[in-house]
């Protein structure tokens, strides 16, 4: 994915803005990139996507180790998202939450709005 691409297709936040933020804000938690534009708190989608971003510009874990989640294209992305939404919304799995599951893409949890719950980075 480039820089000018979406990684928050909810609220239209792209991977530039996450990693901008992250620089200037220097949070200490995943969940605080939910304070740029939204970013994670509509279907949960891009969560584990957020984390990843934290992980790489905090260089803070061990998270930042291994492949790359958003070295995919921009279409490969777009798919893998609706795919996961058509799953959400027939009950095959649940929508990542802001608690339990979120962070990998293949648990589910239950519908939580709001800031992201930290529980679920750890
Ligand atoms: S894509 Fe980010 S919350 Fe839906």
């Amino acid at each position: 994915m480039e820089l000018d691409d979406r990684v928050c297709y909810c609220f239209r936040v792209t991977r530039r803005k996450l990693i901008n933020f992250t620089r200037q804000t220097q949070p200490s938690r995943p969940s605080q990139l939910s304070e740029c534009f939204g970013a994670g708190t509509g279907c949960g989608w891009c969560i584990p996507f957020l984390m990843r971003i934290h992980a790489e510009v905090m260089d803070s874990d061990d998270r930042a180790d291994g492949p790359d989640p958003l070295e995919i294209s921009a279409e490969e992305y777009a798919q893998l998202r609706a795919t996961y939404r058509e799953q959400v919304t027939s009950g095959e799995r649940q929508k990542n939450h802001h608690g339990d599951g979120c962070g990998d893409p293949e648990a589910g949890g239950t519908d939580g709005a709001g800031e992201i719950d930290d529980d679920a980075f750890a």
